[in-house]
């Protein structure tokens, strides 16, 4: 390995032959630098991470590609003298043993790195799979690629390979999964496909668009779709993104729900590619001020009536009663055009009184079961919860369920019933 060094802000590794990962050092108080694998796929990119410059705080892998040598790194912005340059390392292995006193248990969380939302979560042949907000390359937000994890009971979880990473059209946010069962996407029969925005910022503006990755290996890697952004906002609104797509009955059609800053929009296809905008419901409702974010939307049959209702799940951040980032809900009703609430604007109904409770979505294809899943955290200190090797972690699954109680309907949340495997003596 050589490091060199052609100009005051550029630094040039050169590795003559590449083990699997070039172990980066990190130290948490630095700023971000930008580190680029060179290399002409879409993920070869530039990423902002907290090289050492005094003290190390730990190591994250930065993966090199099999086969290839020599590979270059590239650097810039960080100090010639940065105790990086010494420490640096090819390694083969990465330990991912869990180290760390406050490394859950039993609430599921990556082996290493940052995570923040669930996302794309679906059921297929008896797995669970549970894709996330994930910063391979350190501890605090940053770099968002999807991260990976299965489990056949919602309990156990096996950890896999990254799905999809964050490449030039941007970072990879939040989003939702689905099985194509027909392949109506053309991509062939039982795929499953990834929604997810892509989220980057031009000339100091933020710039958000939908994109659409398709799986055709049971969910363990995506390819990304040729002709993404498949859908940009109609408005050049900044804030436009944690797609959510389902099947709607009576319409024959796929819909999708997209938060637009301050409301959800619905948009239509056929071909689960081009989508046509239906209408917005939100502005004006639940608590503020409220930007919304990674929306859900499904069908529950209320316990209390029989009747069967549309839920609308709305994470807002901020704006939550008990201050930060929160999940509020509306129950109503849905034709196809629009989403009617129940509820007048200024009533907030919380799914949680937490305060580690946010981006819960559900699980797609689970049949008669509507399963959930959080974000344990709040944006409010998220960044500085006191993890030495992986910062986030979701909660138990729980069920969702639908009551009235003086005449008002509620989603409640029962803990799944495969918590009840956790129970000892
Ligand atoms: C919610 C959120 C999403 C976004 C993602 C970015 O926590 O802000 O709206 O897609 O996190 O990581």
């Amino acid at each position: 390995m050589e490091i060199l060094h052609p100009n005051d802000t550029l630094t040039r590794i050169e590795i003559n032959s590449p083990q699997r990962y070039l172990l980066l050092p990190i130290e948490e108080s630095q700023p971000e630098v930008q580190v680029r694998l060179v290399g002409d796929r879409p993920e070869d990119t530039w990423l902002d991470i907290r090289l050492a410059v005094d003290s190390i705080d730990y190591y994250v892998p930065l993966a090199l590609p099999e086969g290839k040598s020599p590979a270059t790194v590239e650097i810039i912005g960080l100090d010639r003298t940065a105790i990086s340059y010494e420490k640096i390392q090819l390694a083969d292995t990465f330990d991912t043993s869990a180290k760390d006193y406050y490394r859950p248990a039993y609430h599921h969380s990556p082996t290493y790195g940052w995570m923040n939302d669930p996302n794309g979560m679906i059921y297929k042949d008896g797995v669970y799979h549970l894709y996330y907000q994930y910063n391979p390359y350190g501890l605090k937000w940053g770099n968002m690629y999807w991260g990976h994890s299965s489990s056949r009971d919602l309990i156990h979880w096996e950890h896999h390979d990254l799905a999809l990473a964050r490449d030039t059209l941007g970072h990879i946010f939040s989003g939702n999964a689905i099985l194509d069962k027909q392949g109506t996407a053309g991509f062939g029969k039982d795929a499953i496909l990834a929604y997810y925005t892509a989220h980057n910022t031009h000339a100091g503006k933020q710039w958000q668009a939908q994109c659409l990755a398709y799986s055709l290996d049971n969910g363990k890697t995506f390819t990304k779709y040729a002709g993404n952004p498949i859908l940009t906002p109609f408005d050049g609104v900044s804030d436009f993104r944690d797609p959510k797509v389902f099947w709607y009955a009576p319409e024959k059609s796929w819909y999708m729900i997209v938060s637009a800053d301050k409301e959800m929009r619905f948009y239509r296809s056929q071909d689960l590619k081009k989508w046509d905008y239906v209408s917005a419901f939100g502005e004006g409702y639940g608590a503020r001020p409220n930007q919304f974010e990674c929306p859900d939307f499904f069908q529950l049959t209320d316990e209390t009536t029989g009747k069967e209702k549309w839920v609308m799940i709305v994470n807002i951040n901020p704006g939550c009663a008990f201050g930060g980032s929160a999940t509020e809900y509306f129950v109503g009703t849905f034709d196809g055009k629009e989403f009617v609430p129940e509820t007048a604007p200024e009533i907030a109904h919380w799914l949680d009184f937490g305060k580690d409770h946010y981006a819960l979505v559900t699980f797609h294809n689970t049949g008669a079961r509507t399963i959930g899943i959080p974000w344990v955290s709040n944006w409010q200190y998220a960044n500085v919860t006191p993890f030495k090797q992986t910062r986030g972690m979701n909660g138990l699954p729980r069920d969702l369920f639908l009551f009235t109680k003086d005449g008002t309907s509620y989603v409640g949340a029962h803990p799944s019933k495969e918590v009840e495997a956790l129970r000892k003596e």
